[in-house]
């Protein structure tokens, strides 16, 4: 998949170095890769802490031809190949993903995924897909309000851990998935990513467009929403704007 690397040693966003180059005609599996990021963002306007040679910080540009309400879809498949990469590199660590798309180990957050797409009419002219994994930070490179919420590979095994293999790991599973996904769709995924979510079958705070609810988290249906009971029976489905919180 990975058909050229630009590496950086500082930017802003490695989302936005790929997001030009894909409006500049770049090819699927051009990857952006930086060893520190000055305005690293995550989902919901969230900063994502990126400092210099710690932890891996790429984006990478697909241009899947299919239509954009299955972008959420691509979110999980990163999600599965990211938490096989992470288990095989950082063994014996029990990560596990948080729905939609946040690996966690003990409920803290080691490494989360955003995918930003673009599209015209209704179809996905490019998505750019970025991954931040917090490798080799230890307890000192992280605000002291993250502390709780957050951890690295390096501080839950006692041993700093090589990016590059890291790195080679998850295209060596993306790939696979991605494949997998193009010729059978997301009902092979779906169950990949159900068997490593650490969200289901426990009832969960839920914030909805409609407002905060407690209903469990059942399973995905097929366009990728997260499935939720709530106390009453009904099964409603959730998408990736609204937020299962940690806890
Ligand atoms: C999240 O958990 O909210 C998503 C975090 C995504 C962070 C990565 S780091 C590489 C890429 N560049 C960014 O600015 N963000 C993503």
């Amino acid at each position: 998949l990975v058909q050229s690397i630009r590496s950086f040693d500082s930017v802003d966003s490695t989302q936005n170095i790929a997001q030009r180059l894909a409006e500049d005609g770049a090819p699927e599996g051009t990857l952006v890769i930086a060893e520190q990021q000055t305005s690293g963002r995550g989902r919901l306007g969230r900063k994502w802490v990126s400092p210099s040679g710690k932890g891996i910080y790429m984006s990478f540009i697909l241009r899947p031809s299919m239509p954009l309400h299955f972008a959420p879809q691509l979110t999980l498949l990163t999600a599965v190949a990211l938490c096989r990469a992470l288990r095989t590199a950082a063994e014996p660590l029990d990560i596990g993903i948080k729905w939609p798309n946040d690996l966690l180990i003990g409920g803290k957050k080691i490494s989360g995924i955003l995918l930003e797409s673009t599209a015209e009419e209704e179809r996905l002219r490019y998505v750019i897909a970025g991954i931040g994994i917090s490798v080799n930070l230890t307890q000192d490179d992280f605000p002291p309000e993250l502390l709780d919420i957050a951890t690295s590979l390096q501080i839950e095994l006692g041993k700093p851990l090589d990016r590059s293999d890291i790195i080679a790991g998850f295209f060596e599973q993306f790939e696979q998935l991605y494949a997998v996904y193009q010729k059978e769709g997301f009902a092979p995924i779906r169950m990949l990513w159900e068997a490593l979510s650490v969200t289901l079958h426990k009832p969960t705070r839920l914030i909805l467009a409609s407002g905060e609810t407690v209903a469990t988290p059942i399973g995905l249906n097929e366009q990728g929403a997260l499935l939720a009971k709530k106390s009453d029976g009904t099964v409603v489905p959730i998408f990736s704007s609204e937020q299962v919180p940690a806890g």
